[in-house]
């Protein structure tokens, strides 16, 4: 059992640099402004940053969309959705925030909405002095992704005397043919510079934090490497299932909802070479590196799907059981896979990547295993009997990083142990970590495209599945396995790393000492 020590003990935190990211005034237009993911993700983002004092001095937001909101209806519901994610936040940010609310409603194909928006963003422009500088923001379904940029740009709306941005959410595509089909129709309206392809993964503060990790210290990058690594895991895991989304998810599946995105841009991170730089096309050429060189076949991808099983003391249904599923609906809600990157660096390191709905735990992380050491001198330990480090970086929830290191354990006599040094951010940094789009936002506003997917990289991950996709479609694929709701996938999983006499990393453990073994509920 590994030594837990309490992170507050060996934490000393001095802020060394800060770089200043307040963004030049602007305008914010966002489409679908009364969806789920602009009450619950965006307006709390922006009031968050409002509440940091992060916004620019001059700026204003303008909701679009069909339903028929006034302009008091829409502050109302924007005060809803910001009061229910920061109950505490001062009236006054939040009053002056709903101050530069307003509305424009109407149809996406109508060219009359945007004639009306053209004339309000020309008001607000000039009453909130932001020179033009607008920043469209898609949370709308992607099959409308076309119509809307398509009569943005017929109405003049993406040229403008400041700068222009389209921010869209993902999906980018469904396969590669898609993916460069939806380039072609924003690159139709707009250049790539204006574009930023959101994958929220990478405004999450352990994301961002991993190249800081690699590339700020020196201890860790000499031995970021097959000489050293044994293997690398990658867990995404969600207790929650399809929920209300069997829409979109049950023509989606996991591969292409978490895999070909999230997981593949963890993947990347850890994986890549030191960018020359750390601006936008720098770190992309350096993802885009990465993606060429993983192998990821089909034969080393299991898929599944949950039925039935108790998670967090309650029987959740299973996933055909789900409403709005195909009842022989063949989806799959977990992927296991292993694949190799074909560069020096990684020559003979398996890569696992993991995710799935209705698993034991929500967990996201990666863990690197390093090699054991090469003798021991500790007789009659062999180096085997040494536990090998592991660092791991915890995505969420409880944000921080582990590093597991042999110790002696205090006493006489000479008894090793393992020592976890397992630092919270939340307890090192006294702050719970900002909400993904608070950075993605604010890095939009900024115009700060590092952490947004290039075309390119969206294209090359979608070329990487396509065999899988194929593989699955004509039927010669690993075959859809089941696994229980509330466990950790199917026992065909542990084929991929077994055949290299590997095991999953067991999350139980972490799970438990972190107090997440309990349900959130189906
Ligand atoms: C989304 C997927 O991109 O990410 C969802 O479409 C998934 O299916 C979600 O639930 C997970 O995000 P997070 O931030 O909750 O881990």
């Amino acid at each position: 059992m590994p030594a837990m020590i309490p992170s507050q003990a060996t934490i000393t935190v001095r802020e060394r640099l800060c770089l200043e990211t307040r963004p030049g005034a602007c305008g914010v237009i966002i489409f679908g402004a009364s969806g789920d993911l602009a009450r619950r993700k965006l307006f709390p983002a922006l009031a968050s940053l409002a509440a940091r004092n992060l916004l620019p001095q001059r700026w204003y937001l303008v909701g679009c969309g069909r339903t028929a909101f006034t302009g008091d209806a829409f502050r109302s519901l924007v005060q809803t959705a910001v009061t229910a994610a920061h109950p505490n936040l001062p009236r006054d940010v939040l009053s002056a925030f709903l101050h530069r609310c307003a509305y424009v409603n109407g149809t996406y194909d109508d060219p009359s909405t945007y004639e009306v928006l053209a004339r309000r963003l020309a008001e607000l422009d000039v009453a909130h002095d932001t020179a033009g500088n607008r920043l469209f923001y898609l949370s709308v379904p992607p099959s409308l992704y076309g119509t809307i940029v398509r009569r943005l740009g017929a109405a003049g709306l993406t040229h403008s005397s400041g700068w222009v941005r389209l921010a869209v959410e993902k999906p980018h595509g469904h396969d590669l043919a898609s993916a460069k089909a939806l380039t072609r129709t924003l690159r139709g309206v707009v250049r790539e510079d204006q574009i930023y392809r959101v994958d929220h993964y990478l405004g999450k503060e352990t994301v961002q934090n991993i190249l800081i990790f690699r590339f700020a210290n020196l201890v860790f990058e000499p031995i970021w490497n097959g000489q050293y690594i044994e293997q690398v895991q990658i867990t995404v895991a969600e207790q929650l299932g399809v929920g209300e989304r069997a829409g979109y998810f049950d023509q989606t599946g996991l591969l292409r909802d978490m895999i070909q995105n999230h997981v593949l841009q963890l993947l990347t991170l850890v994986a890549m070479e030191m960018p020359a730089t750390f601006d936008a096309h720098a770190v992309h050429n350096e993802k885009a590196r990465v993606l060429d060189a993983v192998q990821l076949l089909p034969e080393q991808v299991v898929r599944a799907q949950y039925v039935r099983g108790e998670l967090g003391g309650t029987m959740v249904p299973g996933y055909r059981e789900e409403p709005g599923v195909v009842p022989d609906s063949s989806t799959e809600t977990y992927v296991a896979a292993c694949c190799e990157i074909n560069t020096p660096r990684w020559h003979g390191v398996p890569f696992y990547l993991r995710s799935g709905k209705r698993l034991r735990c929500r967990k996201s992380e990666i863990a690197v295993f390093f090699k054991p050491v090469p003798r021991s001198i500790f007789h009659p330990l062999t180096p085997r009997d040494l536990t090998p480090n592991l660092l791991v970086f915890n995505i969420q929830p409880d944000e921080g990083l582990a590093l597991m290191i042999q110790a002696k354990k205090p006493g006489p006599k000479l008894c090793m142990c393992d020592l976890n040094l397992d630092v919270s951010y939340r307890e090192a940094f006294h702050t719970d970590p900002p909400e993904a789009y608070e950075r993605l936002l604010l890095d939009c506003m900024c115009g700060d495209r590092t952490l947004f997917l290039r075309d390119d990289i969206i294209e090359k991950s979608w070329a990487l599945l396509a065999p899988v996709v194929e593989a699955w479609a004509r039927g010669d694929g690993v075959p859809l396995s089941t696994y229980p709701a509330g466990t950790w996938g199917p026992a065909a999983a542990d084929q991929l790393p077994a055949a290299r006499g590997h095991v999953w990393r067991d999350l139980c453990a972490w799970c438990k000492n972190h107090d997440l073994h309990r349900g959130s509920g189906p």
